[in-house]
């Protein structure tokens, strides 16, 4: 079965051809970073058209990358949410286009979902396991007891852990998109420099960044002069002390709730010293990682392909009335 997937809910518009749910034959990704920067963040009007501009050259290239034919396709699969509603609707559009006029199935995915079967593209992990799903727009502690099955245990209370990136780069005047500057300015500084306090780290599987945020933000401004040898133990430690509050729950989640597994998923899990505490701690406790390919933690529709393809298994398909539902949730 060839599916052809398409996500837009953002500012990336992405087309992904899979083949069985999980062998990727493409996954072309066109990100519209470069033209919100001068912005210092998404317009969603501005992302929308973009979005309309691309998508039907994308959706070609996809095909034509994978050796195939529109008539070759057995179902197509979109993200419904949650997103910004004029992106969702434009990737929706598109869908529902295919899949009248090659009469094939429609399947409408959640964004946040997809983010976590990316780790079902080259590995394969044991059920249940603990997902930590870190985004721009969210960050959340799921079990995943099943296919389809999620028990959320915690969210955050103010900012994701993404944004909280975004706005202390913002801050710093760093530049847009925040996650992948600070993480480059960090491998040069000292995460041990700064002390700020690890927010509600003992306390259940709730976050809260917006506290960090709002540290490094004062501890900058009381500075009189900020050398670069500064700004990089400042991005340092921010990042040391966002990893090791994310790290510590998602371990004792996986602890509590007596599995042996935890995956991660969304746009922060492309942070190196994300990706390598979690691995290193993890198995320190005895625990199966899995950490997903970098070109598949940010937004692509390979990820929305591979959910597809599980849904398709158990029925789940949409009609023609598929809504784009801008705070779709888990
Ligand atoms: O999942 P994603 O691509 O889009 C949403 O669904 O939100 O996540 C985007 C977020 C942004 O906040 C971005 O700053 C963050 O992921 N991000 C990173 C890194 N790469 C992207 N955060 C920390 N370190 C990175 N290397
Ligand atoms: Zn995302």
């Amino acid at each position: 079965m060839i599916i052809l997937a398409i996500e837009t809910s953002c500012d990336e518009t992405s087309a992904a051809v899979l083949k069985d749910g999980r062998e990727v034959l493409s996954n072309v990704i066109s990100s519209q970073i470069e033209f919100h920067k001068k912005y210092g963040g998404i317009v969603p009007e501005l992302a929308s058209r973009k979005h309309i501009e691309v998508i039907n050259p994308i959706i070609q290239e996809a095909l034509d990358k994978a050796n195939v034919k529109f008539k070759d396709l057995g179902a197509v699969a979109v993200t419904h949410g949650p997103g910004l509603v004029g992106s969702l609707l434009v990737g929706i559009c598109a869908a529902k286009a295919i899949s009248y006029s090659l009469n094939i199935p429609l399947v409408g995915v959640n964004h946040l979902e997809a983010h976590i079967y990316a780790n079902y593209l080259d590995q394969n992990p044991k059920l249940p396991f603990i997902c930590l799903l870190v985004s721009g727009g969210h960050t959340m502690l799921v079990m995943v007891k099943d296919h389809g099955k999620y028990k959320v245990l915690g969210r955050t209370r103010d900012d994701a852990a993404g944004e909280a990136f975004d706005k202390v780069a913002r801050f710093l005047k760093l530049g847009y998109p925040g996650g992948p500057i600070i993480d480059k300015l960090a491998k040069e500084g000292n995460p041990n420099a700064i002390k700020f306090t690890r927010p509600m780290i003992e306390d259940g599987y709730d976050f809260s960044f917006s506290g960090i945020k709002t540290a490094v933000v004062n501890y900058y401004g009381k500075l009189s002069v900020v050398g670069s040898k500064l700004l990089v133990d400042i991005a340092a430690s921010f990042q040391q002390t966002v990893v090791e509050v994310l790290t510590t729950k998602t371990i004792r989640a996986a602890k509590d709730n007596k599995c042996e597994t935890i995956a991660l998923a969304g746009g922060v899990s492309a942070n190196s010293g994300l990706r390598k505490a979690l691995m290193e701690k993890g198995q320190e406790q005895g625990l199966v990682v899995h950490i997903p390919p970098l070109n598949l933690c940010t937004d692509n529709a390979a990820m929305v392909g591979c959910l597809a393809h599980y849904l398709l298994k158990q029925g789940k398909v949409s009609d023609l009335k598929l809504p784009a539902v801008a705070s779709l949730r888990l």
